[in-house]
Order: C-alpha cells, then sequence, then structure tokens
C-alpha cells in the first residue's frame, strides 16, 4: 500500500508566525525521499494553511505525485487548471470546521459536478472524489467520471470496539465494490499510527493518504522518521 503525505499542517505551523519556516515545500520533498509515493495539500477558501505560493512552489518542487484536495468552487476550478496537480480530491469544505468533516454530498451536487469537472478531466488532471463508504455514492462517482474514490475513514478513526469493527466492514464492502465498478480506491482522515493496521488487509485500497498523526509524529522525530514508521507498518 503506497502513502501519501498530507502537508497541510507544516503550513499550519509555519502560519503561526506568519514566516517562512517551516517550509510545506521542504516537508514534501523529505516526505518524497523517505518513501512517500504522493504529496497532498488542501487549498481551503480561507487560506487557513496551504497558502497560493505553497501550491505553486510545491508543483515546482513535487516529482511523484500531487494532489490537491479543494471543494468545489469555480475559483478552485481555475486554480486546478492553472496548477495541472497529477489530481484533485474534491472535498466538502465549510468555514467554520476544523478539518474535512464528512464526505462529499455527491447526490446533492451531482448535475454540478459533472460540468464542473469536465475542463478538469479536459486538463488531463485524474479526479478523485472524497466520499463516504457507501454504494449508492460509489455508483454516483463513477457515472460522474471520476478515476480514484476515496473513502472516508473519519467515522472508523472516531470509533472503537464493536463500532469500529462496524466501520471497517463498511469500508472493506465499498473498497471491493468500488475496485470491481474499475475505480481505484484510496482511504483517509483519522488515520494513525494505532488505527491503520487494519487497512492493510483491504487489498483493494492502493494507497492511504495520512496529515496530522503523521506531521505530529514528525515534531518529534522528524519527517523522514515519521514517514518510515508509518511505511513500516503499512507494508
Ligand atoms: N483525506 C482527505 C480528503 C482530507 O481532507 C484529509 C484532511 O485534510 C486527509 C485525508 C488527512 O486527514 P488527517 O489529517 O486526519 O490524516
Amino acid at each position: 500500500m503506497r502513502l501519501a503525505v498530507n502537508i497541510d499542517h507544516i503550513a499550519t505551523l509555519r502560519n503561526a508566525r506568519n514566516e517562512h519556516d517551516p517550509d510545506p515545500v521542504a516537508a514534501a520533498l523529505l516526505a518524497e525521499k523517505s518513501g512517500a509515493a504522493g504529496i497532498v495539500c488542501h487549498l481551503r477558501e480561507d487560506r487557513r494553511h496551504i497558502r497560493d505560493h505553497d501550491l505553486a512552489g510545491l508543483r515546482k518542487a513535487v516529482t511523484t505525485r500531487l494532489d490537491l484536495e479543494m471543494a468545489m468552487t469555480d475559483e478552485m476550478g481555475a486554480i486546478a487548471v492553472a496548477t495541472m496537480p497529477e489530481l484533485i480530491t474534491l472535498v466538502p469544505e465549510k468555514r467554520e470546521e476544523l478539518t474535512t468533516e464528512g464526505g462529499f454530498a455527491i447526490e446533492r451536487h451531482f448535475n454540478r459536478l459533472v460540468a464542473f469537472l469536465e475542463p478538469i478531466k479536459g486538463a488531463g488532471i485524474e479526479i478523485s472524489l472524497f466520499i463516504e463508504a457507501e454504494q449508492r455514492a460509489i455508483d454516483l462517482a463513477e457515472k460522474a467520471g471520476a478515476d480514484i474514490v476515496e473513502l472516508h475513514t473519519g467515522a472508523y478513526a472516531l470509533k472503537s470496539g464493536e463500532e469500529q469493527a462496524t466501520e471497517l466492514k463498511k469500508i472493506r464492502q465499498a473498497a471491493a465494490y468500488a475496485k470491481n465498478l474499475g475505480l481505484r480506491v484510496v482511504a483517509g482522515h483519522g488515520l494513525n499510527y494505532q488505527n491503520i493496521a487494519p487497512f492493510r488487509t483491504i487489498e483493494e485500497i492502493e494507497e492511504v493518504s495520512i496529515g496530522h498523526a503523521l506531521i505530529a509524529r514528525a515534531a518529534f522525530v522528524g519527517i523522514p522518521a515519521a514517514v518510515r514508521e508509518m511505511l513500516d507498518i503499512i507494508n
């Protein structure tokens, strides 16, 4: 299983002083050098962590795969086409949330989604949709022309015991269903060094996207060790 590293919270730390350090681009390069298969950043509407110049710097520097997480807005659509990441991941975004809450409401936005994705797909950028692990959402993602579905693991991460096992089962079933439809499958949100292990047994999931836990660990051991420790667990 591949690891994509989300470096948003390097920018969070940098923005605490509004100066230059730590630099998200330098973090991305270290993560790549340590085995990350891709770099993820979320350019939020309020620019609370990643800023436009970070995205430009990441586009120049990243040699694996750059994944731009973004909301379905005209501004972000234009930025995606101008930046040319290898892929975008469409996420829901609310101004007041601390982090992405819930999957993209694909049913509600379906008609607009198809038109929104057209120029991005046309530019040759792969499309990933961050959705709940539900058949209906997967069917609609396929219908909308997504290449990849990112299954939301937030509920799994927040639960424990039986409830967590139920969430894992949902993710396992959804991964098999999506793969069977011809979609590539990744997973993310709330994954950490403790809760990641069962994902090794879901062979349809080709990649996990991890940010907060990995950057938090990196504060103690450095990015190379934090990435390698995660890779050791997932493989
Ligand atoms: N995947 C998506 C779509 C996300 O929005 C986020 C959070 O930015 C992540 C993965 C990573 O989540 P975490 O920071 O909890 O590892």
